[in-house]
């Protein structure tokens, strides 16, 4: 089966280089027309540049279409710009990679809550406006494949990376909760958690690391997930041409009454709490609830 994207109109943010670029030149190899968004900025977001212009005449030279977009995800009434000239220019949008990110590493004790704040409104915020600037276009189409960029520090954590891996986390959630909602509209939104060699990673990676760890081995992973028969709610690890899933589970977990319903009970039945025999992965939020209510009945 040959994935193709002839007819889609895809926004990648943050495609002026790294994963983004490795995107969304696959996706216009594929047929898609691309919109390719990118302030130009610096590792921490500092200043602006011709990046996605340099992206699209690359893109034009292997013979795709594309069109560049300099604007910032953190700016709500740019983005539904973005979207009303992708749409005003090919009629819709069927796909949107939020993949636009900056660093302001610092250990938690050194991080001024500015870092904290530009992190999460880049990554999070940013993410939310262009995702906000495309739904009601998707509901209207009844097609919408949207892709959020989390990271392993998110999903794990890591050092320095306090104000970065609240933001990742944060995507995942806004994915489970969008995908519920798009559901019935056809719109399919999953989770990526790429590893790559690129600027962002260039002085934490070793230099055969940094050779293995191609973005172009990671967008197989990204196209699929925006593809037509995407998944719906995954999270994917990616890197090197190694692909896994991550799940967020639930264990069974245990009833406590009358004198054990207290910190004592909690602690004494601890390792029966956390074991994880018979985990499951629950599609929504109301499941949690649901698994209490079963265990009430018992
Ligand atoms: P990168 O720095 O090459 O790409 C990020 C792009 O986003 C840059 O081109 C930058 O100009 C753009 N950008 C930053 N702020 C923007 C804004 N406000 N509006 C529009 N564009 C903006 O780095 P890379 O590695 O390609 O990162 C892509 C995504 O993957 C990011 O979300 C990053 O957090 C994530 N990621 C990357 C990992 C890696 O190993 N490289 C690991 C985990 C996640």
């Amino acid at each position: 089966m040959n994935i193709r994207f002839d007819g889609k109109v895809a926004i990648v943010t943050g495609a002026g280089g790294g994963l983004g670029r490795a995107y969304a030149l696959e996706l216009t190899r594929r047929g898609a027309r691309v919109v390719v968004n990118d302030l130009g900025g610096s590792r921490d977001g500092t200043g602006q540049s011709d990046a996605a212009l340099k992206v699209v005449e690359e893109i034009a030279a292997a013979g795709g279409e594309a069109i560049a977009n300099g604007a910032s995800v953190t700016e709500y009434e740019q983005m539904e710009a973005m979207v009303a000239a992708a749409k005003e220019r090919w009629g819709g949008v069927h796909i949107l990679i939020n993949n636009a990110g900056v660093l302001r590493d610092r250990s938690f004790a050194n991080m001024t809550p500015d870092d904290f704040r530009f992190v999460v409104d880049v990554h999070l915020l940013g993410s939310a406006n262009a995702t906000k600037a495309v739904w009601a276009t998707m509901r209207e189409q009844a097609y919408g494949r949207i892709l959020m960029t989390a990271s392993s520090s998110g999903l794990y954590g890591n050092f320095g990376q306090a104000n970065y891996g609240a933001a990742k986390l944060g995507l995942a959630g806004l994915a489970k909760t969008l995908h519920l909602e798009g559901a019935k509209y056809n719109i399919r939104v999953n989770t990526l958690a790429p590893t790559a060699g690129t600027r962002m990673t260039e002085d934490i990676f070793p230099e055969a690391a940094f050779q293995a760890f191609t973005p172009e081995s990671v967008a197989p992973a990204a196209l699929f997930l925006v593809s037509e028969d995407a998944p719906n709610n995954a999270i994917v690890g990616a890197g090197a041409g190694v692909f896994q899933a991550a799940h967020v589970t639930l264990t069974q977990g245990v009833r406590l009454t009358g004198d054990a319903l207290s910190p004592e009970g909690v602690a004494a039945q601890w390792q029966a709490i956390t074991d994880r025999t018979g985990e499951v992965v629950p599609q929504s939020g109301g499941e949690q609830a649901m698994m209490i209510m079963r265990k009430l009945q018992q």
